[in-house]
């Protein structure tokens, strides 16, 4: 009996201690990254997540600059931002791809306190039956751009005196959830096993996310799941979610093994579909 108590307290105790330690040791340190009267700059800015990113940051106060190819689109981004919230946002037209492009847009945006990577292109179609052409052309628009983003813009935000902590957010996807855009099947099954989200909540819980220097920022359960379960070494800030991470990680494998047991159950029965159409 005295065993089992002296195990149930050292259970309660245990988080608590832990809790404790991060709570002291746990580098980097919390911290505050503030919109107001600072330069929000957003790549892809002119649709989607990105325009709902801008929009949020205007609300609170930020001077906004969007980037995106097609200069029409910007504008009117711009114009629907302004006839919302009677404020202006800097266009900026370049192909991330182009660092020149890139780093000339920049430079004439001026120094950016808050860099928001979230441009970005995807084919929806298994790698298989992608030509390369296609998917050198994610790569370099979603990676080699993002690199030409931060490169350009890194030099200044490193030299900003006074201005408070800066920020570079990268927008990727958990697994394309969003919109219902046209998808290959596999794809769909995948989209179908999380939960759909629009653009505008997604922008409202990114922005909280960097403002409150979050470094792994997720959108729902599985989002949350997914960041604690596959966070390795990331930092982390909060000292209560250090615990829970180390807490809740038997749970969260666990978790995510019936995610995947569903998951791939439904591509097994898609695969046996194929096969069978094939068949016939
Ligand atoms: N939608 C989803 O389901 C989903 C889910 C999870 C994560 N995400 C991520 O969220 C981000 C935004 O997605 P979204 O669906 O909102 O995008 P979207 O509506 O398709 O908009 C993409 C934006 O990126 C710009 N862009 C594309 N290629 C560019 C290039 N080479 N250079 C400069 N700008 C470029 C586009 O403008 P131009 O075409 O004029 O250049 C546009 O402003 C992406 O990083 C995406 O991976 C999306």
């Amino acid at each position: 009996m005295e065993t089992m108590y002296l195990l149930l307290l050292s259970t309660l105790i245990s988080p608590l201690i832990l809790y404790l330690i991060f709570a002291v040791t746990l580098r980097p340190r919390p911290v505050n990254i503030p919109v107001r009267d600072r330069h929000v700059f957003i790549s892809g800015g002119s649709s989607g997540i990105g325009i709902a990113l801008a929009y949020q940051a205007v609300l609170q106060g930020a001077r906004v600059s969007i980037l995106a190819r097609n200069i029409a689109k910007l504008e009117e981004a711009r114009d629907s931002i302004r006839r919302s919230t009677g404020v202006d946002v800097g266009i900026y037209s370049a192909d991330v791809r182009d660092i020149v492009a890139v780093k000339r847009a920049v430079d004439e945006a001026g120094e950016i306190d808050v860099l928001i990577c979230n441009h970005g292109v995807f084919y929806a179609e298994e790698l298989d039956l992608q030509d390369s052409e296609t998917v050198k052309f994610m790569v370099d628009v979603n990676l080699v751009g993002t690199l030409n983003l931060i490169k350009a813009a890194l030099p200044a935000m490193k030299n900003r005196k006074n201005r408070g902590p800066g920020s570079i957010a990268l927008v990727s996807s958990q697994a394309g959830q969003v919109y219902n855009k046209k998808r290959p099947k596999m794809t769909r099954i995948i989209v179908a096993q999380s939960s759909v989200m629009k653009a505008e909540k997604v922008a409202k819980i990114t922005l909280k996310g960097i403002q409150s220097g979050t470094f792994l920022i997720h959108c729902n359960f599985q989002g949350l799941l997914l960041s604690l379960g596959s966070a390795g070494s990331a930092p982390q800030r909060s000292p209560l979610m250090a615990v829970v991470g180390i807490a809740a990680a038997v749970a969260i494998s666990i978790i995510t093994r019936v995610f995947q047991y569903r998951l791939y159950g439904s591509l097994e029965r898609w695969g046996a579909q194929k096969k069978k159409l094939a068949k016939t």
